[in-house]
C-alpha cells in the first residue's frame, strides 16, 4: 500500500475512536464524516473491534484494548445481574454504545440481540472477546488482568458452555440463526463452522487463564474433554474433499448403533451436484454446517481461515484449503478478497432459508458478497502456511481499490465488481484489516500471536 493509503485507512479508524467520559473504549463500526451512520452502526461491535484491537496492540497502543475489555465486560455483568435478565448467561453484547445524561455523565448500553435487526443473539462475542484477551495478554504480558475476579468469571462462562445443557449428542455448539458475523437468518442455525472454531479458541483461551482450584476441577476436566472432541469430530465429520465426497456419494442410510459411516444420516441425493468436481483433485474445506440429515456444503471463507489459524484443520486439511483458494481464484477472491460465502443461495433456496431477504439477495451481502474485512485473517493463514505470493496477491487487490471506493462494508456480483448495493462507506473494519494485512506481510512480532 502506498503511504497515503495507510495514512487514510489510520485517519478513519482513529475517527472511528469511541470515548466513555474522556477516554477511549473502543472503535464504531463506521467512522463516516459525512453522514450519521446507519442504523446501529455508531455502535461499538465486538467482533468488528476485534481487527482494531489487534491494529492499536501493533501499535504499541494497548490502553484502548484494556479499556474496551473491561467496558464489555462491565455491561455483561451488569445485565446478567439484573433481574429481569433472560438473557443465556454466557451471552456478551453484539455492541455498545455511550448514552450521554441530563448531567453531562455518560454511561454503556449494550445490545445482547434485544435491539439488533432481527434481535438475533450475538453467541460469537464471548469468544472474540476470549481471544483478543489473549493476544492482549501474549502481547503485553498483562497476566494480571486475567486474574481479576470479573475475567474469571468470564472465563467460567466460557467453560460453562462446555458442560452441555442444551438436548445434544455432538461436540458441537448449537446456536440459533444469525448468532455470528452473518447476524441475519441464512440458514446458518444449528452448528455452523465458524461458531465451532471460535468455540475451540475460545475454550483453550479460557482453559489456559482460568485459575484451577477445587470447585471448578469438574468444569475444566469437562472443557479440556469437550475441546479435544470438538478437534476430532470437526476434522473428520465437517471435511469434505474428493476421497470424502467418494464415500457421502455412496452413503448407506438409517444405520443404528454406536458405529456406522453415516453418522448424520446424509442423504446422497440432497448433495449440490457442484460439490466434487469443485473440490478438485487436491483441495477440500470443511462444510458450513453440519447436523442430523443435514450438510450444508457452502463454503464459509472465516470459519474455514480460523480453522487454519487455531489448528483446528490438520496439517493436510490447511495445506487443501490455501490450495482451494488458490484453485478458485476467480471465484473466491475475484475482484476484491474475499466472498463470504460460496456458492449463494438462489431461487426456491434463497426464498426459503433467508425468508426472501432482499438485503441477501444472490451474491450480495452475507450471501455470496465479498468482505474486505476477510482480508487479514486470509492473509494470516496464507502466511501461517508459508502462501506468501497468495497473501500477497490478494493485499494487492485491496490495497489497490479500497481508498478510491471509500473504504466500502462488502461488495457485490459473482467476482465482487461492484460496490454493495447497501454497503456503508467509511467501515471502520475494512480499514483496519487492510492496515493490519499490511502489518502481518511485514512481519509484524503480533503475527505469530495469532496461531496459537
Ligand atoms: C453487520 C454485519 C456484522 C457486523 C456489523 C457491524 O451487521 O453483518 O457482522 O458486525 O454489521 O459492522
Amino acid at each position: 500500500m502506498n503511504d497515503e493509503s495507510l495514512q487514510k485507512a489510520y485517519t478513519l479508524l482513529n475517527r472511528s475512536v469511541i470515548c466513555c467520559d474522556g477516554r477511549p473504549i473502543g472503535t464504531a463500526a463506521v467512522g463516516d464524516p459525512d453522514r450519521p451512520p446507519a442504523k446501529n452502526h455508531g455502535e461499538c461491535f465486538i467482533r468488528d473491534f476485534f481487527v482494531s484491537g489487534l491494529v492499536f496492540l501493533a501499535d504499541g497502543n494497548p490502553g484502548i484494548v484494556r479499556a474496551f475489555l473491561l467496558a464489555v465486560l462491565d455491561i455483561t455483568e451488569q445485565e446478567h445481574e439484573s433481574t429481569e435478565a433472560s438473557i443465556h448467561p454466557s451471552v456478551m453484547p453484539a455492541s455498545f454504545r455511550v448514552v450521554r445524561g441530563a448531567g453531562g455523565s455518560e454511561t454503556l448500553e449494550g445490545d445482547f440481540g434485544d435491539r439488533a435487526i432481527g434481535r438475533v443473539a450475538p453467541v460469537d462475542s464471548l469468544f472474540w472477546w476470549t481471544w483478543l484477551l489473549c493476544v492482549y495478554v501474549d502481547a503485553t504480558g498483562d497476566v494480571e488482568i486475567t486474574r481479576q475476579d470479573d475475567v474469571q468469571n468470564n472465563l467460567e462462562r466460557v467453560l460453562a458452555l462446555s458442560a452441555n445443557d442444551a438436548f445434544e449428542v455432538f461436540p458441537t455448539l448449537m446456536v440459533p440463526d444469525g448468532a455470528f458475523m452473518v447476524d441475519r437468518r441464512m440458514g446458518v442455525y444449528g452448528h455452523p463452522l465458524e461458531i465451532q472454531a471460535l468455540f475451540y479458541r475460545a475454550l483453550r483461551g479460557a482453559l489456559r487463564f482460568l485459575t484451577k482450584s477445587p470447585e471448578n476441577q469438574r468444569l475444566v476436566a469437562c472443557a479440556e474433554a469437550r475441546a479435544a472432541r470438538l478437534r476430532d469430530y470437526v476434522r473428520k465429520w465437517y471435511w469434505i474433499d474428493l476421497f470424502r465426497m467418494r464415500d457421502i456419494h455412496r452413503f448407506p442410510n438409517e444405520e443404528f448403533g454406536k458405529s456406522g459411516v453415516n453418522l448424520h444420516n446424509i442423504q446422497p441425493d440432497a448433495v449440490p451436484e457442484w460439490v466434487a468436481e469443485w473440490v478438485g483433485n487436491d483441495a477440500g474445506y470443511f462444510a458450513g454446517n453440519l447436523g442430523p440429515g443435514r450438510m450444508d456444503f457452502r463454503f464459509f471463507a472465516q470459519g474455514n481461515l480460523l480453522a487454519i489459524l487455531f489448528g483446528l484443520a490438520t496439517a493436510e486439511q490447511t495445506a487443501a484449503v490455501m490450495r482451494l483458494f488458490e484453485s478458485h481464484w476467480p471465484e473466491l477472491i475475484g475482484q476484491m478478497p474475499l466472498k463470504l460465502c460460496y456458492p449463494a443461495l438462489e431461487g426456491e433456496a434463497w426464498c426459503l432459508l433467508t425468508g426472501g431477504d432482499s438485503k441477501n439477495r444472490p451474491w450480495s451481502y452475507h450471501n455470496a458478497g465479498n468482505w474486505p474485512v476477510l482480508l487479514w485473517v486470509f492473509v494470516a493463514a496464507a502466511l501461517k502456511t508459508g502462501n506468501n505470493a497468495l497473501a500477497q496477491r490478494a493485499y494487492q487487490l485491496a490495497a489497490e481499490r479500497l481508498e478510491q471506493d471509500a473504504w466500502p462494508e462488502y461488495y457485490d456480483g459473482k467476482s465482487a465488481g461492484l460496490i454493495g448495493r447497501y454497503a456503508n462507506l467509511n467501515q471502520t473494519w475494512t480499514a483496519a484489516a487492510l492496515i493490519l494485512a499490511d502489518k502481518l506481510l511485514k512481519g509484524h512480532p503480533i503475527t505469530p500471536l495469532l496461531f496459537v
